[in-house]
């Protein structure tokens, strides 16, 4: 078991980059413009920025946007303090004030009237206009704003307007190469490679299915518990059943024909 290597972690949460987004975070950082990453659960997006706010030495506020999250909850709201009514800020407004990285993560989650707030942070006006004070906050050079989202699984309804969406400059997160993907587990698991690499193809097997029967592929996310459940002394049976089966569905016929697989590829 590998508990020592995981504890000794530099500061910078360890990426393992596709291609050039560090790159592209970084121009895009200096150039003033926000960010868009689309892509699959449990594909690092989370993960990248985190490394990337840390590599620049920016601040980072992460907001999980779900169903009832509204703009005020972004930008603030007057709240009775003592008898007093003040004006306390919400994570945006703040991150404005202050700089650094803002990450909406699941932005198509938040409702509609925050795209009303996002618009004039995210073209050259870069401004966050608070209606209840009267305020109009200039974002400072050192603010960059960053959202994420799934395409996968979101309706329709859910998706971003165009008029959003063309606001950012986008990067498209997928899983990693094969050789690239063991690596990155193994390291975060401390399983060896060897041991390491069946799981990584029965998970490239099993996302060949997705939009058969199932309706996302494994992510590295549950690889990598996978590969820690066996580092720490379970079988590879059971880690496969409980972090990479058992997890993508509910349908006793698809979970069979899923262990099926599995055991082919799991001794
Ligand atoms: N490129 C990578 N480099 C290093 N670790 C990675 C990478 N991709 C995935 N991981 C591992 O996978 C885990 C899940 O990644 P992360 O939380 O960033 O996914 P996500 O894309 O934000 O998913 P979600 O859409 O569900 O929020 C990380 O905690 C990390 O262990
Ligand atoms: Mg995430």
């Amino acid at each position: 078991m590998n508990i020592i290597a995981r504890k000794i972690q530099p500061d910078i949460p360890a990426y393992s980059p596709a291609g050039n987004e560090c790159a592209l975070f970084e121009t895009a950082w200096t150039r003033q413009l926000p960010l868009l990453l689309k892509g699959p659960t449990g594909c690092g997006k989370t993960r990248f920025v985190s490394h990337m706010a840390e590599k620049l030495g920016l601040p980072l506020t992460t907001v999980s946007c779900h169903d009832d999250l509204a703009a005020a909850d972004l930008t603030g709201r007057f709240l009775l303090k003592g008898g007093e009514t003040v004006w306390v800020d919400g994570p945006l407004t703040r991150a404005v004030r202050d700089g650094g990285v803002c990450y909406l993560d699941e932005i198509v989650e938040a409702r509609k009237d925050v795209a009303v707030v996002l618009h004039p942070l995210t073209d050259d006006r870069r401004i966050l206009p608070l209606e209840r004070t009267g305020e109009e906050l200039e974002a400072p050079p050192a603010f960059m704003l960053v959202v994420s989202y799934n395409p996968g699984y979101q309706s329709l309804l859910k998706a971003l307007k165009p008029s959003t969406r063309q606001r950012f400059v986008a990067i498209e997160f997928d899983f990693l190469t094969k050789a690239r993907e063991i690596e990155v587990v193994s390291a975060e698991s401390g399983l060896s490679t060897v041991a390491v690499e069946p799981l990584v193809e029965l998970a490239r097997r099993l996302r060949a299915l997705k939009g058969h029967d199932l309706e996302e592929g494994v992510s590295t996310r549950l690889l990598v518990y996978c590969a820690s459940l066996i580092d720490a002394g379970l079988s590879p049976r059971d880690a496969v059943r409980a972090a990479m089966i058992e997890p993508l569905t509910d349908e006793p016929d698809v979970r069979t024909a899923l262990l099926e697989l599995a055991q082919a590829v799991i001794r």
